[in-house]
């Protein structure tokens, strides 16, 4: 057999602690897979006490010891966009150590220039547990689906949220109140800003663009938008059109660029992407003539996101060192993104207004000066002169006709909350 791979673990939080174990539990057949012993040669976390399991001797004080340690690989599992983890990297990259991280944080903001530092040096630098935890899409997308090109990405890529979704669904409740019970069953963060706000979602996506399209992630052009202002109401609607609303991550190629977005989208009813529930992730992939191509599969924890880390580990041990975004970094394009509001399907629309003759009139009225067209409306109930809710769905028209409609709608004495938009996506 081959010289042992000598690996280096900074971070032995819930991801780390299951790399380690399943490198102990499985360390013989996942060394039959390498072709080359697995060996932890060190290990550092800021807690102490989460060195047990592991031979004492491995363990050391600090991330620079990581480092500079006798590893090839350095795995970091510590996190955080800024400050110690892009360190880290960059220390070990420039010690001459393969990399391999789950941080999307880091990645999204720093992967292009750790990925230059990395292949000026000939070395690895890997991330699949970033993006969707345990599914191999960072793989796929890298060394398999590019033959044709890629059109469009759509992604569940959090979670946290597609749980609070498919409970709101589940049972009515609001989303705060599913929150928290989200958070006392652990699926989310004490605080969920990044995951309910749509930032984790942005930052997974921003990573499959650099693979899918070649070019450099960016999240400051990026539209993100969150899911605390879906209703119990809004989701019970879209049951009743045919379509579930889902939190995407959405690429894709138009004539004006390429229209990147977070946000609350309708799914049809019965498609993959809508039958993706609770904490499980899933990504369509439209790869032109050869695809499209569905994944599903955890999104995070322990084991999903410890596959994935060790999976990388692999490849290093069998040489399999390409370049992170699949084509070298230094030449990932800038991506030329649509214009803000160019992104075009049809919308749903709720409006929460009060029942007073005229105000149909003149919520069409609006709409029609912005050239936005209905398909369907449903007015439910009756409550003369107290709020009721109009629903309607668009024909085609853009995101930025219904936000112009919307802001004078919202400026009526007769709306009496702001009215909310969803846009329909047709896979
Ligand atoms: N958990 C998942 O399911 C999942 C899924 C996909 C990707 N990820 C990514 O994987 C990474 C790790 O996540 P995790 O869930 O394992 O986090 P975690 O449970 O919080 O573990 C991180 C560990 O690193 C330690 N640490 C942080 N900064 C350190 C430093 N400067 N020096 C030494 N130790 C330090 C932490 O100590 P303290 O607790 O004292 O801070 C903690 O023990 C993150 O980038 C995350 O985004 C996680």
């Amino acid at each position: 057999m081959n010289a042992p791979l000598k690996i280096a673990i900074a971070g032995l939080g819930t991801v780390g602690g299951g790399v380690v174990k399943a490198l102990t539990a499985r360390g013989e057949a996942l060394s039959g897979r390498a072709g080359r012993k697995l060996e932890i040669v060190a290990a550092c976390d800021r807690d102490e006490s989460k060195k047990s399991g592991l031979d004492a001797r491995v363990w050391v004080n600090d991330l620079h010891a990581i480092a500079q340690s006798a590893a090839d690989v350095v795995v970091e599992l510590i996190g955080g966009e800024n400050g110690a983890a892009p360190s880290l990297v960059e220390e070990s990259l420039k010690a001459g150590k393969h990399v391999v991280t789950a941080n999307k944080a880091m990645m999204a903001r720093h992967g292009v220039r750790l990925a230059v530092l990395a292949e000026e040096k000939n070395l690895a630098l890997k991330f699949e547990a970033a993006v969707a935890g345990g599914i191999p899409i960072v793989k796929s997308l890298r060394e398999s689906l590019f033959v044709y090109g890629v059109s469009a990405i759509r992604g569940i890529l959090n979670g946290t949220c597609n749980y609070i979704l498919t409970q709101m669904e589940a049972t009515g409740r609001s989303f705060e109140e599913v929150l928290k019970d989200a958070q006392r069953l652990g699926y989310a963060e004490a605080d969920p800003t990044l995951d309910v706000g749509g930032g984790d979602t942005a930052h997974k996506l921003a990573l499959l663009t650099g693979l899918a399209f070649g070019v450099k992630p960016d999240l400051d052009g990026m539209a993100v938008q969150g899911i605390a202002h879906i209703t119990p109401e809004d989701i019970s609607f879209a049951r009743e059109f045919g379509y579930r609303i889902k939190l995407l991550g959405i690429a894709k190629i138009t004539p004006q660029g390429l229209d990147l977005r977070v946000q609350p989208a309708m799914v049809n009813a019965g498609t993959p992407l809508a039958d993706v529930d609770g904490v499980f992730n899933g990504i369509v992939a439209d790869t032109k003539q050869a695809g499209p191509y569905f994944f599903e599969g955890r999104g995070a924890g322990e084991a999903p996101t410890a596959n994935a880390v060790i999976a990388d580990i692999v490849d290093i041990a069998r040489g399999n060192r390409g370049p992170a975004f699949g084509v070298p970094a230094a030449s990932l394009l800038t991506l030329t993104a649509a214009p803000a509001g160019s992104a075009s399907s049809p919308f749903y629309l709720r409006f929460q207004v009060l029942d007073v003759p005229g105000v149909l009139a003149e919520i069409a009225g609006h709409l029609a000066k912005w050239r936005v067209s209905i398909e369907s409306m449903i007015q439910r109930g009756r409550a003369p002169g107290e709020a009721v809710s109009i629903v309607m769905i668009t024909h085609e028209t853009t995101h930025a006709a219904v936000a112009g409609a919307l802001e004078t709608i919202a400026a009526s004495d007769k709306v009496v909350a702001p009215p909310c938009m969803i846009p329909m996506e047709a896979k």
